[in-house]
């Protein structure tokens, strides 16, 4: 497998720091369009994408001209997913792509929705959710909120609406709340309470560095490298899950 970064930003870098501890082959390191397009692809190549959400289209575009498999790191793109589909598929590539690549935050989901599950029988218990980021961060709640928000939607039946802003009234019984702070230089914390008036379980993932989206993202590359087809990192976490 020759990996190929496009993007040499916060991501790309620590991409390359893991896939070098880790005695990875990396064929190439861009930073812009004309270098990505004057790069020559030899069989096996990967490439792993963290760019920016306007450059996804053009990238992909280059890519199938390439016939080259991706791990599309990049965030940002959702409103174009149908017609980036049809691309991979017509041109016969691997794609996998992930809003966020940790794979603790993808393994904390599924545990999340198995306890969503549990929960939905005992409505006695409220779910509310608190998530903390660094002072830098421009969106709120987190887009990983959001998801972790819509797995309790979908598991709890009592349960119909995010609540993403801090109310001035009370909170509804078919609500979720999701409270957002922001300070110092947290990389990213969630958690997920199921309260009750005679006690509180709490579920809670925090990431420690960068390391997890870049870890998750190079596992991703080997297990799509010999792969066609359109995946989530839900394929390749549940194709693992289907082995055990
Ligand atoms: N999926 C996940 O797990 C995950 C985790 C973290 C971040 N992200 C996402 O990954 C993306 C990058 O994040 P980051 O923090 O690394 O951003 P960043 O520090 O701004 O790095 C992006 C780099 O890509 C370069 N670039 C832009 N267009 C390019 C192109 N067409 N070909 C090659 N390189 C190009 C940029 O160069 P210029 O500055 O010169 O434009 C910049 O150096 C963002 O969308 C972010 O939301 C995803």
């Amino acid at each position: 497998m020759h990996l190929i970064i496009v993007g040499h930003g916060k991501m790309g870098k620590t991409i390359e720091h893991v896939a070098k501890l880790k005695n990875l082959n990396i064929h190439a390191i861009v930073d812009n369009y004309a270098d990505l397009t004057s790069l020559t692809f030899p069989t096996q190549s990967i490439v792993i994408d963290f760019t920016q959400p306007d450059q996804v289209l053009t990238n992909i575009n280059f890519y199938a001209t390439k016939k080259v498999n991706v791990v599309m790191g990049t965030t940002g793109w959702q409103q174009h997913l149908e017609t980036v589909k049809k691309i991979v598929l017509e041109a016969q590539i691997g794609f996998i792509y992930a809003s966020n690549f940790a794979l603790g935050v993808n393994l904390f989901t599924k545990i999340i929705a198995e306890a969503a599950r549990v929960f939905n029988n005992f409505p006695e218990y409220d779910v509310f959710m608190r998530e903390t980021h660094h002072k830098h961060k421009k969106d709120a709640p987190s887009g990983t909120a959001l998801n972790i928000g819509k797995t309790l939607l979908a598991n709890i039946k009592w349960k119909k609406h995010l609540l993403l802003n801090n109310p001035d009234r009370a909170i509804h019984d078919d609500e979720i709340h999701i409270s957002a702070a922001r300070g110092g230089t947290v990389i990213g914390e969630h958690e997920v309470i199921f309260d009750s008036s005679a006690d509180s379980i709490s579920l809670q993932h925090q990431a420690k560095d960068r390391s997890g989206f870049a870890l998750g993202a190079i596992a991703s590359a080997q297990w799509v490298n010999a792969k066609k087809g359109f995946f989530t990192i839900n394929d390749y976490i549940d194709e693992v899950l289907k082995h055990d």
